[in-house]
């Protein structure tokens, strides 16, 4: 039987285990990254693992989330990330040099290999025929360490193009689509293949778009197949070189089969705060808009912005609009510079920021209170913008040019001719931001400022357990929610006693205190649990608070990854009539959690303030159990080395 392009490239990475959807294997990686918001922690993890060089064909450690440097924090941090890097063999991309997933997929991405990245839009790369994926800091700590990386076999999903986007719809209305029928939780346990005759259509950076904003699904990743087109792009970066052509089998079966008409689509946004809150433009109509951001890992290509600069050419941005743009790559930015698209933005009243995540990650650009943003980003969660009242609405660069200037959300098709881009046969090539590391490692001194910590270590699982529910909260709980980013907060992000001050604060600012004061706790929660970035300071800060279990009727899957990670054991409710027993407050036991964990299928835990007794799922494999046990994978593997 034919073989979908997935199960090559799994197939090709396979170290243990069966592609049987559903059961645990092992794939080797080939390529990690990481970024500054995450990567700290991650080195900090390396290195307590005591492997001196790193064991992966390529890893580099970008800095493009906290460039803002209004204290010593973020400085004293790329410091250290730079001569970690150096010491330990892994390339260090200075800040300026772009958004990880831009640069990785411009000048390292290889088609055909497995690329490991502490950061949830790592799946990018599937835009090059990559099977990229985001995990914790930990787990790519592991596999720079030479370890394989575990995951749940995925199902693969076939999205079979057909047709061609018509003038003005955009990749981004493709995602837009696909999140509009599969939604936030849809691709959970599921890689997305796109597939079919209208593949060829898309450019690389298109491809992209639509595999980095596959991380709003739930997805595992999502992939393209490697072409003429991917050999077009990689030939422009000055790296025909790597290319190699793959694809499914002309037989290839999926688990499931969506079709798409590309011609069919429409221009389209994401209502505020879901990504797969997803109506066209016309029939959400002429809102007023205050704020305009284009950028991010999703749509910053030279296309996407070389489209931007000829819209507003030789036009003035409307009077009550904030019109930004950020870059995402060095490489963009200084082409647009020298061919004179950055001019005419400027001169349209766009305000240029770095080439960096900047806005998307709440770094700056917070709307007026109240306000409309329209973004090109990925994510719209209430609050991340750093404005809690802020109606974020995300679109093409196309959407968001238009509604630039007329100041109120426009159809781009209503503004006229549709925009040729041409293309540059050779990119702009200069890596001279990208350092190599150190032939001399141990000359190399790894530097530490006071805002560098050191990382706090789980103990085991106790054998029985009681302890109270300090938190209970609703349905599609972010990462943002648990462990929130902005300006304020992710400059404390190597200094875990003081991030942990700020879990859950909007939601419930008592909680640090609470659940420190408990000295052992449980959070309640509801369905897709911990969505959105693959941050584990989510899972690390609780830890530090003590936070021992985590109960809810689904979890997102890097976040539920993290928790096994920094021991904290996730568990969902057998049904919604054991998830009505909890309150927050109440009391509950979890007996001969030593001898049951790993053996029987459910639990029972007894509510001591009821006096009820509600069923639980840990769904754990038995390498999962261990990890639990010994208090997180960092014991887990030091157990193992000896
Ligand atoms: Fe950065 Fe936003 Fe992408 S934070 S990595 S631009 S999702």
């Amino acid at each position: 039987m034919g073989k979908n392009l997935v199960q090559k490239i799994l197939n090709a990475h396979l170290l243990e285990g069966e592609l049987i959807a559903g059961q645990e294997i092992a794939i080797r990686i080939d390529q990690t990254l990481t970024q500054d918001a995450t990567g700290t922690m991650a080195y900090l993890q390396f290195e307590a693992m005591g492997v001196p060089r790193v064991k992966t064909e390529l890893s580099i450690s970008y800095v493009d989330h906290n460039t803002l440097q209004s204290g010593f924090e973020n400085a004293d941090d790329h410091r250290f990330l730079q001569s970690v890097a150096s010491k330990h063999g892994i390339y260090f991309s200075r800040p300026g040099n772009g958004i990880c997933h831009q640069v990785h997929l411009e000048r390292f991405g290889v088609p055909g290999k497995t690329l490991l990245g502490s950061d949830s839009h790592t799946p990018t790369g599937g835009g090059i025929g990559m099977i990229a994926i985001g995990a914790g800091g930990l787990d790519v700590a592991v596999a720079m360490g030479g370890g394989p990386f575990y995951l749940t076999c995925p199902k693969v999903v076939g999205v079979n193009l057909t047709g061609k986007l018509s003038p003005w719809v955009s990749a981004k209305d493709v995602i837009l689509e696909v999140l509009r029928r599969m939604t936030v939780k849809g691709g959970v346990g599921k890689i997305v293949e796109y597939c079919g005759p209208g593949v060829a259509s898309l450019s690389v950076p298109e491809r992209a778009t639509i595999t980095n904003m596959g991380a709003e699904l739930g997805a595992t990743t999502s992939v393209f197949p490697s072409d003429a087109v991917t050999r077009e792009f990689l030939t422009a970066q000055d790296r025909a070189d790597v290319w190699v052509e793959l694809g499914p089998d002309a037989d290839a079966t999926y688990d499931e089969v969506i079709n798409i008409d590309l011609s069919a689509l429409e221009p389209a946004v994401a209502c505020p705060h879901m990504p797969d809150a997803i109506k066209t433009v016309r029939e959400v109509g002429p809102i007023a808009v205050q704020q305009v951001l284009i950028g991010s890992c999703t749509n910053s290509s030279y296309a996407d912005l070389m489209k931007v600069a000829a819209m507003v050419k030789g036009k003035t941005v409307h009077p009550s609009v904030s019109f930004g743009i950020a870059p995402g790559s060095r490489q963009v930015f200084e082409m647009l510079a020298r061919n004179g698209a950055l001019a005419d933005l400027i001169a349209a009243g766009a305000r240029i920021l770095e080439s960096a995540c900047g806005p998307c990650i709440g770094m700056g650009q917070s709307p007026s209170s109240g306000a409309v943003s329209v973004r090109t980003f990925n994510r719209n969660f209430e609050g991340r913008s750093g404005t809690k009242d802020a109606q974020v609405y995300l679109a093409s660069p196309e959407v968001a040019a238009a509604t630039a200037l007329t100041g109120v959300l426009t159809d781009p098709r209503d503004l006229g001719a549709p925009i040729e881009i041409a293309m540059p046969e050779k990119f702009l090539i200069d890596d001279r931001l990208v350092l190599a590391p150190s032939d001399n490692p141990e000359d190399v001194e790894v530097l530490r400022g006071p805002n560098i910590q050191p990382l706090p270590i789980n103990t085991a699982l106790p054998g029985s357990l009681t302890a109270e529910v300090i938190l209970h909260v609703g349905d599609n709980i972010t990462t943002d929610h648990i462990m929130p980013a902005g300006a304020k907060i992710l400059p404390l992000r190597s200094n875990i006693p003081a991030i942990s001050q700020h879990v859950f604060a909007g939601v419930d600012a008592t909680f640090p205190d609470r659940a420190k004061k408990a000295g052992c706790g449980v959070i309640v929660g509801g369905q897709n649990y911990g969505q959105g970035s693959s941050r584990e300071h989510a899972a690390l800060a609780p830890m530090y608070l003590g936070i021992k279990a985590v109960i809810t009727r689904s979890f997102a899957r890097i976040h539920r990854a993290n928790l096994i990670n920094f021991g904290i054991l996730p568990l969902t409710f057998a049904s919604d009539a054991d998830a009505a027993k909890v309150k927050q407050g109440d009391v509950l036991t979890f007996a001969d959690l030593g001898d049951q964990l790993g053996q029987a299928e459910t639990l029972t835990v007894k509510n001591e303030t009821t006096g009820e007794t509600f069923t639980v799922r840990p769904d754990l494999t038995e390498r999962q159990v261990a990890i639990i046990k010994a208090g997180g994978l960092l014991n887990f593997t030091k157990q193992n080395a000896q």
